[in-house]
């Protein structure tokens, strides 16, 4: 078959079509070099062999879906926006609002970001308090998240005697316990195209911008700010930043944490 070679725009075109998945909205020159690589690896010349190839083989389809969307993630990532949560934040939300925390983890991987979050309220003595959900786009990492299983690299920043409280070791590998690991709720979920989970008073949202446009970045935080109660905390990532809070009604109050200003 005789077939004209695309660029990167028609690439993306076609595959939104094709998947839902909005390329258009992440940021071009990392995205196209990643996925360059990717089509190098599999000897495919341009992009648009590289899509019909990725048609006629859904589990290599499946694979480029997780590829694309990058999974770094670590139970304490960040220790002192955790210590921050756990001295500042928490007591807060559950001073002024009781029981019945929603506590949202967006782009939340495989699961180490909200495991920390339950981890820290079970210290707390709290975890019974709140609802934590924790959505990503990626169902791979999302089947992993809900395993709970993990090799020690994940655990490198988490203090030891947590690590000796919340995992039973098997062999080579971290197995969270089942209080943990049934506290948490896990969804498909794009932030692209989902509703937000309306109604939070926490919102963690960190290390997912990176990898947006501006203008979407901008349209995620709208979104967060609608989503959040008002008084309730919005996270980022260490290395993102928000330059203008108050066009979202948020006022910084931590290093990366925002808060909702309460009208
Ligand atoms: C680098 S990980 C961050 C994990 C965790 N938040 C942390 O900081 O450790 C970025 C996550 O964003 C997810 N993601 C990318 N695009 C998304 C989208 N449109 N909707 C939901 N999640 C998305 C990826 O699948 C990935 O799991």
């Amino acid at each position: 078959m005789d077939l004209r070679a695309w660029d990167y725009a028609q690439f993306k075109s076609a595959f939104f079509l094709k998947t839902g998945l909005d390329l258009d909205r992440y940021k071009d020159r990392q995205m196209e070099r990643r996925i360059r690589q990717l089509m190098e690896r599999r000897n495919k010349p341009d992009f648009r062999h590289f899509y019909e190839y990725l048609v006629k083989n859904p589990p290599e389809m499946q694979f480029f879906l997780s590829y694309l969307t990058i999974n770094t993630s670590e139970f304490f990532r960040d220790q002192v926006v955790f210590a921050t949560l756990k001295k500042e934040i928490f007591p807060e939300l559950l001073k002024k609002y009781g029981n019945g925390l929603k506590i949202w983890s967006a782009g939340c991987s495989i699961g180490a970001e909200p495991y920390t979050l339950a981890i820290i309220l079970d210290t707390l003595k709290a975890l019974y308090r709140a609802q934590i959900i924790g959505t990503d786009i990626d169902k791979k990492a999302l089947q992993e998240a809900k395993k709970g299983i993990y090799s020690g690299k994940y655990l490198d920043k988490m203090p030891q005697d947590l690590i000796q409280r919340y995992f039973f070791k098997e062999g080579e590998v971290y197995r969270i316990k089942p209080e943990i690991q049934s506290s948490i709720i896990f969804k498909h979920h794009n932030l692209l195209r989902d509703s937000p989970l309306y109604g939070c008073h926490l919102i963690l949202c960190r290390n997912v911008f990176i990898y947006f446009k501006p203008e979407t970045q901008d349209f995620f935080l709208q979104r967060f700010a609608a989503a959040l109660k008002a008084g309730g905390y919005l996270v980022i990532g260490s290395a993102e930043y928000i330059s203008n809070p108050q066009k979202y009604m948020l006022k910084k109050r931590f290093n990366t944490i925002y808060q909702k200003i309460i009208e």
